[in-house]
């Protein structure tokens, strides 16, 4: 199981001085939408100049086939090592994104994202009038059929997609709330055991690590335990 800190704090320079305080860890960086939108590539090219950290770049696509397929080749370029999109965007736009990238001699793993980990069973029922762990398995089968490499779930579906799937088929799972913090706006909250025991591939921490007092600690200590 790898641990992806997640990047979203307030400036880039704090992004950037976190980042130089991990250097030497066995972990991913993930950029969202707060910091790419706000600093962009000159970003991910400043984070790569401090340590050639693996990068995933989570900026959940969906939109038509062509446009996802478009800007999937334009983030492919910018050398990250993992993208998402999300799985209801459906199996033409998710083909078409791996057809296209699949023209390059490499390309970055790419995930689809099945239910946020911010909703319950109830918020997800609210929108898509559907039970959420049986869309959740639904959308995870089809994203295997169009040839992506996994998906972005919680931990509590992880080890169920494998079974139905396989286990090569990556899980990445947000919403880990590694010592009991608070849940924040998480819904479908999981302890570093239970990911594991659900044979997570990796886990996404944010805000119990970048809130911390001592960010190192805290990675040094879920890295033990993971
Ligand atoms: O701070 P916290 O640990 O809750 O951060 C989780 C990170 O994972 C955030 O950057 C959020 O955007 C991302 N994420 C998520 N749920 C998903 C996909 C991504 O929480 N399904």
């Amino acid at each position: 199981m790898k641990l992806c800190v997640a990047l979203d704090l307030e400036s880039k320079k704090e992004c950037l001085e976190l980042a130089k305080s991990l250097k030497g860890l066995d972990i991913w960086l993930k950029i969202g939408m707060r910091a790419f939108y706000r600093d962009g590539i000159n970003f991910i090219n400043e984070l790569k100049k401090i340590e050639n950290f693996k990068i995933f770049l989570d900026l959940k696509l969906y939109d038509i086939p062509k446009t996802m397929a478009d800007a999937s080749f334009e983030l492919a370029q910018i050398g990250v090592d993992m993208i998402n999109l999300h799985a209801s965007s459906g199996e033409a736009a998710m083909s078409a994104v791996i057809d296209r990238l699949n023209q390059a001699k490499t390309r970055p793993l790419v995930l689809a994202v099945t239910a946020l980990t911010s909703f319950d069973d109830a918020s997800f029922k609210s929108i898509y009038n559907e039970n959420l762990n049986k869309a959740i398995l639904h959308l995870a089968k089809i994203s295997a059929k169009s040839g992506l490499d996994g998906v972005v779930c919680s931990a509590f579906e992880s080890a169920q997609i494998k079974q139905a799937i396989s286990n090569e088929f990556i899980t990445l799972c947000p919403g880990i709330r590694p010592f009991g913090e608070s849940k924040n706006d998480q819904k479908r909250v999981v302890s570093l055991e239970l990911a594991k025991e659900q044979k997570a591939d990796f886990i996404v921490i944010g805000r119990p690590i970048y809130q911390a007092k001592e960010p190192q600690n805290i990675i040094k200590q879920i890295l033990k335990n993971i």
